[in-house]
C-alpha cells in the first residue's frame, strides 16, 4: 500500500523506515525493505507494525549500512498478512515492492512454473517479480517494459537490480508514483506525504513511464526506453493534507477513489465475458447450483449493500433471499439447512455480530460466504469461503467505497446465480456484465456533480429533518444516503419507502421540510411522481435525483439532479456517490468533523 525508495547518502534503512512512517495513516499489515549491502540485496520483512520491522533490522542485521534500498507497507489483497507475502519479494536478481492489483497474475503464474520458477507466496506480487526477473538480462529498463506488455491490472512497481548498486528503477499503470529530488539525494514514493520531511521538489510519473533514481538524481523514460521529459513540481502541501491526496478530508478522496477501487474488485472477476470466482476466489462454477435460499447477513452500510444484493439475486436469480441485521439475525432462531447460503458482507471483517451470525450458520449446516474487504480478517478467516473486495483501506469512519465495492460483488453474484440456475441465459448474464462495467465506467462522470451538491446543500445549514422517498432499489439506497448523511452530519433523518408514506409519516411532512426523492427507476416513475406530488403539495422541499432523460413536472421539485441513463437495475452503482457527496458537503456545511463523526468507531467488535 506504501512504496518508497531511495539512493543517497544516508543510511537507506533509517530513511526508508521513516519515510514509510509517513504512509503509515494508509493502513498496513506487514512491512519490508531490501537494501544494497556490499555484494548484494539484503531483504527484511515482518508482519505487523512498522516497529516490528525496525526491531528485527536491528537484531538481525545491525550493521546494515548501504545508502540504497526500497521499503513497502503491505494491504494484504492476494494472501495473508504474513512475513512470506510481505513485500519485497525477491529473486536472485532483483528484488520488488507493488501496490495495486495484477489482474492476470493466475495464467502467469502456471506458465512461470513451466518455466521452472518456484514460488513461495500465494501473491500477485511474487508473480510480478518472477516475470520481470525471466524478462532481465542486463537491462532494467527494456525487461521493465516487457513486462508492462504482459501484466494486465494496476501496479506501481519499485525495483532493485542486483548488478545495478546505487539504482532503484519504478513504473506504474493505474497506481500513484513519485520521484522526488533533495540535496545529493532521490527518492521514490507511492505518496507525497512519504518524501515531505526531506523534499519538497518531486515529479509525477506518468502511466507505464519508467524511472529510475540514483545519488546522481532522477532519469525518466517513455514506456518504450525512449528518455522523457522531466517536469519537477513543489509541494505546497503540510503532511496533513498530503496524506489526504489534497482532499479536505479522508472521506471525499474515498469517494473519488471509487472508480478505481471498482474496476479493482470487478475486473479480476470478469472472464471471458461473465462473472467467475474460479480463479480470483477459488469458489468453482457449480457451486452456486447448491442452494434454495440465500440469507444475507451485515450490519450498517454492509447491511444498505446486501439489501440492494437482496433485489439483483431474486430478480436475476429467481431465489429466495432475506436480508437481515446480523445483530437480529443471530438471535432470531434462523431457519437455515445444507442447501441455504449465508452471505455475510463486512468491510472490516470483524464486526461482533457478523461474526457471530457466520459462527451460528455454520454451526447449523449452511455454507458461508464471506464478502470483505480486509484480507486475514476473522471473517475471511473463519468463512466456508471469501469474495475480497478491493476498495484498498478505508480511513473514514463513514463508508463509502467499501460500500461501492460491496454493491459490485452484488451483482457479479446476482448475475453468477442467475446464470447458474437457469434463470437468464448466456446472452443476457453478458449483457448483464457489460451494462455492470458500462456502470463502473460512468461513476467518473457522477463525480462531476460534486460542485452542484455543494452549491445546493447551503440551504441544509441549520436544518433538523430531512426525509428519503424511494421504491425498490431506489428504497435501499435512500437508505444508505440517509445512513450516510445523519452519521456525519447529525440531521435526523429517514428513508421511506415512497408508497409507504401516506400510511403514518407524512404527518411530518409540513412547508419547507426538505425531501431527497430518489427516481431513478423508470419502471417506478409514475408512482414515484405521485408521491412526490404528495409531499410537494404539503409544502416540502423536494430534491430530484433522477435519471437523464426522464420526464418530470419541473413544477414540483425544486432541483433537479441528473444520473447517466443506465439501465434501471445498475441506477444504485451511480446513484449511491450523489447521496455520498451529498451527506458529505452537508456535513462539512455544518462544520463536523466528517472522517471522525462522535459516537462512531470504524469497526464495532463488541456487542
Ligand atoms: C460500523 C461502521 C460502519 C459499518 C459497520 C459495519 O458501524 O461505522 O461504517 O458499515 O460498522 O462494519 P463492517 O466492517 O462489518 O462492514
Amino acid at each position: 500500500c506504501g512504496i518508497v525508495g531511495y539512493a543517497g547518502g544516508k543510511r537507506a534503512v533509517s530513511v526508508l523506515l521513516d519515510t514509510l512512517s509517513g504512509l503509515e495513516y494508509r493502513g498496513y499489515d506487514s512491512a519490508g525493505v531490501s537494501v544494497f549491502d556490499g555484494d548484494g540485496i539484503v531483504t527484511v520483512k515482518a508482519k505487523g507494525r512498522l516497529q516490528n520491522l525496525a526491531d528485527r533490522l536491528k537484531a538481525e542485521h545491525p550493521g546494515l549500512a548501504g545508502g540504497c534500498g526500497i521499503g513497502h507497507t503491505r494491504w494484504a489483497t492476494h494472501g495473508e498478512p504474513s512475513d512470506v507475502n510481505a513485500h519485497p519479494h525477491a529473486t536472485e536478481k532483483l528484488s520488488l515492492v507493488h501496490n495495486g492489483i495484477i489482474e492476470n497474475y493466475q495464467q502467469l503464474r502456471s506458465r512461470l512454473l513451466g518455466e521452472g520458477y518456484d514460488f513461495l507466496s500465494r501473491t500477485d506480487t511474487e508473480v510480478a517479480a518472477k516475470l520481470i526477473d525471466s524478462l532481465y538480462h542486463g537491462d532494467p529498463i527494456a525487461a521493465i517494459s516487457e513486462a508492462q506488455a504482459i501484466l494486465e491490472g494496476s501496479y506501481a512497481f519499485a525495483i532493485l537490480f542486483a548488478d545495478r548498486p546505487g539504482e532503484v528503477y519504478a513504473t506504474r499503470l493505474g497506481s500513484p508514483l513519485i520521484a522526488a529530488a533533495g540535496e545529493g539525494e532521490t527518492f521514490i514514493a507511492s505518496d507525497v506525504p512519504a518524501i515531505l520531511p526531506y523534499s519538497r521538489r518531486y515529479a509525477l510519473i506518468g502511466e507505464k513511464q519508467i524511472v529510475r533514481i540514483d545519488r546522481e538524481g532522477i532519469s525518466l523514460f517513455e514506456p518504450d526506453g525512449s528518455p522523457a521529459k522531466l517536469q519537477m513540481l513543489t509541494a505546497e502541501w503540510s503532511v496533513e493534507q498530503a496524506q489526504k491526496g489534497g482532499y479536505d478530508h479522508f472521506m471525499l478522496k474515498e469517494i473519488y477513489e471509487q472508480p478505481r477501487a471498482l474496476a479493482d474488485t470487478v475486473h479480476p472477476r470478469i472472464s471471458d465475458g461473465l462473472p467467475s470466482f474460479e480463479a480470483q476466489d477459488d469458489i468453482p462454477e457449480g457451486f452456486w447450483r447448491q442452494f434454495d435460499t440465500i440469507s444475507i447477513v451485515a450490519c450498517g452500510t454492509a447491511m444498505h449493500a446486501g439489501m440492494i444484493g437482496k433485489n439483483l439475486i431474486e430478480r436475476l436469480a429467481r431465489i429466495p433471499v432475506e436480508c437481515d441485521i446480523a445483530s437480529e439475525f443471530r438471535y432470531r432462531d434462523p431457519i437455515l439447512g445444507k442447501h441455504s447460503l449465508v452471505l455475510l458482507i463486512s468491510q472490516s471483517g470483524e464486526t461482533a455480530d457478523t461474526l457471530a451470525a457466520l459462527r451460528l450458520a455454520r454451526e447449523r449446516g449452511a455454507t458461508t460466504l464471506a464478502v470483505v474487504n480486509v484480507t486475514g480478517s476473522s471473517i475471511a478467516r473463519e468463512a466456508d469461503y471469501v469474495i475480497r473486495t478491493f476498495a484498498g483501506p478505508e480511513i473514514a469512519v463513514a463508508s463509502t467505497k467499501a460500500y461501492s465495492v460491496q454493491l459490485s460483488v452484488m451483482y457479479l453474484i446476482a448475475i453468477r446465480l442467475a446464470l447458474a440456475n437457469r434463470a437468464v441465459d448466456d446472452a443476457r448474464a453478458r449483457e448483464l456484465t457489460s451494462g455492470l462495467l458500462g456502470a463502473i465506467e460512468t461513476t467518473k462522470d457522477v463525480l462531476g456533480l460534486n460542485v452542484e451538491i455543494k452549491e445546493y446543500i447551503k440551504r441544509y445549514e441549520s436544518l433538523r429533518d430531512l426525509f428519503f422517498l424511494g421504491r425498490g432499489l431506489d428504497y435501499a439506497l435512500s437508505m444508505e444516503g440517509s445512513l450516510k448523511l445523519k452519521e456525519i452530519s447529525y440531521i435526523h433523518c429517514e428513508a421511506y419507502a415512497a408508497g409507504e408514506l401516506k400510511h403514518g409519516t407524512i404527518s411530518l411532512v409540513t412547508e419547507g421540510v426538505p425531501v431527497v426523492a430518489v427516481a431513478t427507476q423508470e419502471t417506478l416513475l409514475p408512482k414515484m411522481v405521485s408521491n412526490i406530488k404528495e409531499v410537494h403539495s404539503r409544502g416540502a422541499d423536494v430534491l430530484l435525483v433522477c435519471k437523464q432523460g426522464l420526464e418530470v413536472d419541473p413544477e414540483i421539485y425544486s432541483k433537479r439532479l441528473d444520473l447517466p441513463a443506465l439501465d434501471d437495475l445498475f441506477m444504485p452503482v451511480v446513484g449511491v456517490i450523489v447521496l455520498q457527496l451529498l451527506a458529505y458537503h452537508t456535513a462539512v456545511l455544518r462544520g463536523c468533523d466528517v472522517d471522525k463523526p462522535r459516537n462512531l468507531a470504524k469497526s464495532v467488535t463488541v456487542e
